[in-house]
């Protein structure tokens, strides 16, 4: 199996990136500081004012940007740091040993290897990336090697699950639902949770490949953290924007399962991952999403009071198998083909 990583370390030093991964679309982005940054301590401290301006910020955070950086969120470093250096020792493995786990259905529960993606022009190029992903809940699926990967995974999987179930009531209440009404709807005691650790080599030329394309994420709430080499933007009012991140900080954006379930409120962002010359960058990511099961369409109280749906409904997996087949970038996004237009 062919592995970014071992390409671009490989003896001769690699000056051009080769063509197969050739992808040149436009990339300029700007900082901003006004990404908003919510403080997870401020829900659980027990004080009603601080209580309230965190459900009024998470609202505003969803609501405008899709996205937000979340600071105090309570995982403790380490559990982070093992993730870390789990998948580091995966990548590092031996290509008979990853082989195994290269795709042979999208919906295998283990995959590795890289990506080939088409352009609007139908020509396929591949990501400067190399991943692991895993299944990770209601079932639990993990490579048997690297030994110290299974108990980082158990615990990071369990602690950003609570964390993602305790986010999303949160953001119920910003909708103004009934408490409990999006945990029985969505059945989140069994919500979908798919683990992503993606590696970008450093590129000689990073212009002139990508590490992931803009794309929106299928779930309800992503969560990424990186090992501080940055290279994730967003698009927010059709500018993109750097996401330079505090240590320790959570990155969150909400997914197309959200908007749809909010009717449109929440926006799924629209985000991707550009590359450097000097330095690999590692990102973990873990997409929460409803249950395999459910059947997610805009919540009825929405649709009541805003006189109409705004999308079709469609059984979770369905979407996902959907969306894992599609290999065009630029072609209609899943998410806008399932928006109902306004009839006038
Ligand atoms: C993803 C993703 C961005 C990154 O895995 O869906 O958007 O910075 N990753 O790795
Ligand atoms: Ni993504």
């Amino acid at each position: 199996m062919a592995s970014v990583k071992v390409l671009s370390e490989s003896s001769v030093v690699l000056k051009s990136v080769p063509s197969k991964f050739n992808f040149e679309n436009e990339r300029t982005a700007s900082n901003s500081d006004s990404i908003p940054i919510i403080d997870f301590s401020l829900l659980i401290s027990g004080h009603p004012d601080q209580r309230s301006k965190f459900i009024q910020e998470l609202g505003k955070a969803c609501q405008e940007w899709g996205f937000f950086i979340l600071v105090n969120h309570g995982i403790p470093e380490n559990d982070m740091k093992a993730m870390f250096e789990a998948a580091t020792e995966f990548f590092n493995m031996p290509a008979e040993e990853k082989q195994q786990y290269e795709p042979k259905n999208v919906s295998d529960p283990i995959k590795c290897g890289n990506f080939n993606v088409k352009d609007t022009s139908n020509h396929t190029f591949t990501l400067w990336r190399d991943y692991l992903k895993l299944y990770v809940h209601p079932e639990f699926h993990c490579p048997l090697k690297p030994d110290v990967l299974r108990e980082a995974l158990q615990i990071y999987s369990e602690r950003t699950r609570k964390l993602a179930r305790a986010l999303l009531e949160a953001i119920s209440e910003t909708l103004e639902l009934e408490k409990g009404y999006m945990e029985e709807t969505l059945n989140l005691e069994s919500l979908f949770q798919l683990f992503a650790a993606n590696l970008y080599p450093p590129c000689p030329e990073p212009d002139r490949a990508i590490g992931i394309p803009p794309h929106t994420d299928h779930g309800l709430l992503t969560f990424l953290i990186h090992n501080g080499v940055a290279g994730l933007q967003i698009q927010h009012n059709g500018n993109w924007f750097n996401v330079n991140s505090p240590q320790n900080s959570i990155l969150v954006n909400t997914a197309d399962q959200l908007e749809i379930f909010s009717n449109g409120r929440c926006k799924s962002v629209k985000h991707r991952a550009v590359l450097n010359n000097e330095k690999t960058r590692i990102s973990i990511v873990v997409a929460n999403g409803p249950s395999p099961d459910a059947i997610v369409g805009p919540a009825q109280p929405l649709v009541a009071r805003d006189g109409r749906a705004s999308y079709l409904p469609m059984k979770y997996t369905e979407y996902i198998e959907k969306q894992l087949t599609k290999s065009q970038v630029n072609g209609k996004p899943l998410l806008e083909q399932m928006m109902i237009q306004d009839e006038k």
